[in-house]
């Protein structure tokens, strides 16, 4: 029988030498394989006598278990040395500047946000916020949109199953319920702008299931519809960047308003295209109108002191004018070319601050 000794440093040497996990897996099978030199060892076991085998089964098991340690041990040595390699040649320096073509864009949702709020703080709003999951209390009953009312059903809620207390929270269908919450919290003048996501059971063209808001609320001592009419004139000449924007107050209803009025733009519809500042017709942009005595007393106001205007936007519609894209869903498709093409650069915000136009001086 061969030395087990020189045996096991000569197998030790080869897997020592072995340069990468190949080369080891197959010396393994080579060297103690089923065809390997010690397993053939293992074998002649079986012609030994009973002394030999005592003397030699021990030494061969220590053999064997001795060289599969150290074909694992270099395993894992080989994988530590790949994975080190791997890692040094994929390392990103993250404090290098990106330059790329690619760079993302902003949605122009985002963009009508960003001038509308602009626009309304230069203006002396602020900019308040609610949950989009409301309770009913907010976005209906002290709206004077009771239980039973048809307007509930003009809404088409996403209601969220029953909770504990058997009251059930909804989707907001407006961003009207944050006129209670902020009337709910410190006291009078209040002059807020609200814009956020909302959402109705609804689409086509012109509707998506989630849509944008700007709500707007001020309250004071001696509030009329004249400023309702100045704030909203001012706002589209300003967002339009058109100095006679043609705009059209009509006579609507509203459970939270009274009087009550709809809005609308000149515009044309031409070849699918929208255009602003053209054409014979109209495209509704909000509703609007004084807050009615009901919601002032149902936040514990008292209405012969206090009177306001309120008016609800469609972000959605303004960006669709502005920017002339025809159709609502394209907003929310996520296709990248679309993205592109109607995206703004991230340094390049149109802002008032940065216009140069002639509306700066014409106040
Ligand atoms: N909340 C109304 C809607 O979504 C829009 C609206 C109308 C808001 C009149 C107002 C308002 O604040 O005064 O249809």
């Amino acid at each position: 029988m061969q030395d087990l000794q020189t045996l096991e440093s000569e197998i030790n040497a080869n897997i020592t030498a072995a340069a990468d996990i190949d080369a080891l897996e197959s010396l393994r099978i080579n060297e103690l394989g089923k065809k390997g030199r010690v397993s053939l060892l293992m074998r002649e076991l079986g012609t030994m006598s009973a002394d030999e085998k005592k003397e030699f089964g021990p030494k061969l098991n220590q053999l064997k278990n001795n060289l599969n340690d150290a074909v694992q041990l270099r395993k894992e040595t080989l994988e530590q040395v790949a994975l080190n390699i791997k890692l040094a040649s994929e390392s990103v320096d993250i404090s290098l500047t990106a330059v790329s073509q690619e760079l993302g864009s902003i949605h122009p949702i985002t963009q009508v946000m960003d001038e509308v709020s602009e626009i309304f703080t230069e203006m002396g709003f602020s900019v308040a916020e609610g949950p989009e999951i409301e309770e009913d209390f907010y976005n209906f009953t002290a709206l004077n949109i009771p239980e039973e009312h048809p307007a509930r059903q003009m809404h088409d809620t996403f209601y969220f199953p029953k909770g504990e207390d058997g009251t059930r929270k909804l989707l907001r269908t407006h961003t009207s319920p944050v006129q209670i919450r902020t009337m709910m919290q410190g006291e009078p003048p209040y002059r807020i702008i609200a814009p956020g996501r909302t959402y109705r059971n609804d689409s086509d063209a012109t509707h998506t299931p989630m849509f944008h808001q700007v709500e707007a609320l001020v309250i004071d001592k001696d509030i009329h519809m004249g400023h309702l009419k100045w704030a909203i004139e001012e706002f589209a000449r300003k967002f339009f960047e058109i100095e006679n924007v043609k705009i059209r107050f009509r006579p609507s209803y509203f459970p939270f308003t009274e009087p009550s009025a709809e809005v609308d733009i000149g515009c044309s519809f031409k070849n699918g295209e929208i255009r602003i500042g053209e054409g014979d017709d109209w495209l509704e942009i909000m509703g609007c109108g004084m807050v009615n005595d009901r919601v002032l007393e149902n936040v514990d106001l008292d209405p012969k002191i206090y009177q306001g205007f309120a008016f609800g936007m469609g972000l959605d519609r303004i960006a669709m004018l502005k920017w002339g894209i025809p159709d609502l869903r394209d907003f929310f498709a996520a296709d990248l070319r679309w993205l592109k093409h109607y995206g703004f650069q991230a340094l390049d915000i149109p802002s008032l601050s940065t216009r140069s136009s002639a509306l700066k001086g014409s106040k």
